[in-house]
């Protein structure tokens, strides 16, 4: 099935621990339609590492990317062929990732320093590959000037084939601010995302950073963006973000909503427990569905407290979901 070229219109973030195949699962519910990135998983890692266990997905997450980390164009081609083999509708290079681990590899942010390696990683991977690639970028690093080097950086992975680019509209500082500090300090500069939409119509362009809620998100679409791109949002409130987007976006009639998640989640789980797995594995992704509602707080409570005891099943989710449903019929 070829994945829906309009579901870059809202996607959720790649997110290191967050967004594995669990999470994804979960989103998938809230939303047809989004896109669903997975964590990074750099190339080597694809190349040496366990496959089942780094790139394993349930069918049900289509449409679904693929992030890879990496900087080595022979690597990051191979490591593209295994994705789209594995069935992802699209491979992503990691541009903006500022942890010093991934320094050390000289891949991630540090790449917005060199072009034209990641135009020739980009062209090697597109060579290499059936499904779209596409790139996650920051606007600048360090003492970079935005207005300059995010406009080079896209002509120059436009000129090597790149079609599609989410930008985190802020700079990562790489030396001297943690990983989680780049993710708020240096400040978001929206309109040189937004002007770069101006700049270069024939790319589609997803803005990323500080995106709080699906207006806001709708904003951003409305005011020219091809897409926005949610992250540390559509994980704490995922049906805030993701309940109402398929209506919001692609204009479905009804919403779905976080009753309607958690039973569908209910096999899903059974069968991970059946599997081996721990309920915690799945539930932790699950503590902010009814983020800001009425026994939201007996929901994380119980799912906190008694999903991680050994041999905990699907009969906590209930009981959790039962503090929402009580509050509901005493409101
Ligand atoms: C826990 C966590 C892990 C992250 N891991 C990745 C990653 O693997 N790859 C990546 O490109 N960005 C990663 N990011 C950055 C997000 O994709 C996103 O760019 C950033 O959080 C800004 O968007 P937001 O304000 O909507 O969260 C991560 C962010 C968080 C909070």
């Amino acid at each position: 099935m070829r994945p829906d070229p309009t579901s870059a219109r809202l996607s959720v973030a790649p997110m290191m621990d967050w967004t594995d195949r669990h999470c994804r699962v979960l989103h998938r519910q809230l939303s047809r339609h989004a896109l669903l990135y997975t964590e990074m998983v750099t190339a080597p890692a694809v190349l040496h590492g366990d496959r089942a266990r780094l790139l394993g997905f349930d069918p049900v997450e289509h449409p679904v990317a693929l992030q890879l980390g990496g900087s080595n164009p022979g690597e990051l081609a191979q490591a593209t062929r295994i994705g789209a083999d594995w069935g992802y509708d699209e491979i992503n290079l990691n541009c903006g990732c500022p942890s010093d681990r991934v320094q050390s590899g000289a891949f991630g942010a540090v790449l917005m320093k060199s072009p034209d390696l990641v135009a020739e990683c980009v062209a090697a991977m597109i060579a290499a590959s059936p499904v779209e690639v596409t790139v996650k970028c920051r606007i600048g690093v360090d003492d970079q000037e935005p207005e300059e080097v995010l406009p080079a950086f896209l002509s120059t992975i436009r000129d090597a084939g790149v079609r599609r680019v989410a930008i985190h509209a802020r700079k990562a500082w790489l030396q001297g601010l943690s990983p989680k500090e780049n993710r708020d300090v240096p400040p978001l500069d929206y309109p040189l995302v937004h002007r770069m939409k101006a700049e270069f119509p024939d790319l589609h362009l997803s803005v990323n950073g500080g995106v709080g809620s699906l207006d806001e998100a709708k904003a951003h679409l409305a005011a020219g963006m091809d897409g926005v791109m949610v992250g540390r949002a559509a994980y704490h409130d995922p049906a805030g973000i993701l309940a109402a987007a398929d209506a919001a976006i692609w204009g479905e009639s009804a919403a779905t909503s976080a009753e309607e998640a958690v039973a569908a989640m209910l096999p899903y789980i059974e069968a991970h427990l059946a599997a081996g797995g721990r309920l915690h594995q799945v539930t932790r992704h699950m503590l902010g569905l009814f983020l800001g509602r009425p026994g939201a707080r007996g929901w994380r409570r119980t799912l906190s407290e008694e999903g991680t005891r050994d041999g905990a099943g699907t009969d906590v989710v209930e009981r959790a979901l039962s503090f929402v449903t009580e509050a509901a019929e005493a409101a």
